[in-house]
């Protein structure tokens, strides 16, 4: 079984690609857990995007929730535990956050990787879209990289192989825990009068924050700050205060493997 989240399709296409691989099931992590899709034999696998130099905050919550009979089946059948994250250049100490979170549940990280791919993250000054050209190598090497992750699970060739990116800690154990805390306030999203009423935005959001009300969207609390709506609306009408004006829209391009469709 592959749990995964996903905003704008990066570590969803990653997930699905792997599943296809390894011949397990995709879960996207917000829904229900499934306990009976785990058997001896069977894999564990994590695959969400670097949030901040850490595991998104939704991520280790569901961590937190796993069940102590579902960590049993885990432990009973020896099932290898191991974690693919997307990030659009390095991840800091995102490995050994979750190594932490899945021991506190009695469970081991057998191994973790990193794929980079395109950049999702606009809402802080200086952080933009990749440009094409970056996007396209990235998504050409991404699919490959992949590949060779996929191999290496299903050889059990277990490595912790990631990007970590220069001052690692001091991202992950000072930025990170900010941005958990901060990151998102949630009354600075707004529709700019572009917005045609489509309700892409609100369809596409994994925790379901934004309602369509009155032809427009209306943000709750909830929102994780995956980006998701900002990126897929057709005429760039989702708006984060002033900081997403002149920036960028991206959506993963790359189909998902027909198999787990
Ligand atoms: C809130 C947020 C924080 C991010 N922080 C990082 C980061 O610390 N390092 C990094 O390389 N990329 C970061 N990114 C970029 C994403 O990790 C990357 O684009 C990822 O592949 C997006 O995955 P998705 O399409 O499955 O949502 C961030 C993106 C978001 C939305
Ligand atoms: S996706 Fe854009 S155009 Fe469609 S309802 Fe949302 S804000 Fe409006
Ligand atoms: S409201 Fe928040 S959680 Fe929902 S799609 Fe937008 S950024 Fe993601």
């Amino acid at each position: 079984m592959i749990f995964f989240f996903s905003g704008t399709g990066n570590s969803r296409f990653t997930a699905y690609r792997l599943a296809d691989i390894l011949d397990e099931k995709p879960c996207f992590i917000p829904s229900s857990i499934p306990e009976e899709v785990l058997f001896e034999g069977s894999q564990l696998g994590f695959v969400f995007p670097v949030y901040s130099w850490g595991v998104p905050p939704l991520v280790l919550n569901f961590i937190r929730r796993l069940s102590d009979s579902f960590c049993g089946i885990i432990k009973t059948h020896l099932i290898p535990v191991w974690a693919v994250c997307t990030c659009g250049d390095d991840t800091g100490l995102t490995p050994e956050m979750l190594k932490k979170e899945l021991e506190a549940k009695g469970l081991n990280m057998s191994g973790a990787w990193s794929v980079t791919m395109p950049n999702t993250y606009v809402l802080l000054p200086g952080f933009d879209v990749d440009s094409q050209e970056v996007c396209a190598n990235k998504l050409e090497y991404a699919q490959i990289r992949v590949d060779e992750i996929g191999r290496q699970i299903k050889s059990a060739n277990w490595k912790i192989d990631v990007i970590r990116g220069k001052f690692p800690w001091l991202k992950s154990h000072l930025i990170y825990p900010l941005f958990s805390r901060w990151g998102i306030n949630t009354s600075r999203w707004h529709w700019a009068s572009s917005c045609i009423g489509c309700g892409r935005c609100a369809a596409v959001c994994p925790v379901r924050n934004i309602e369509i009300s009155e032809g427009h969207p209306k943000w709750d609390i909830r929102c994780v700050s995956c980006l998701a709506c900002y990126h897929i609306c057709p005429v760039h009408a989702v708006a984060y205060g002033k900081i997403t004006r002149m920036k960028g829209q991206y959506t993963c391009p790359l189909p998902l493997s027909h198999s787990q469709q």
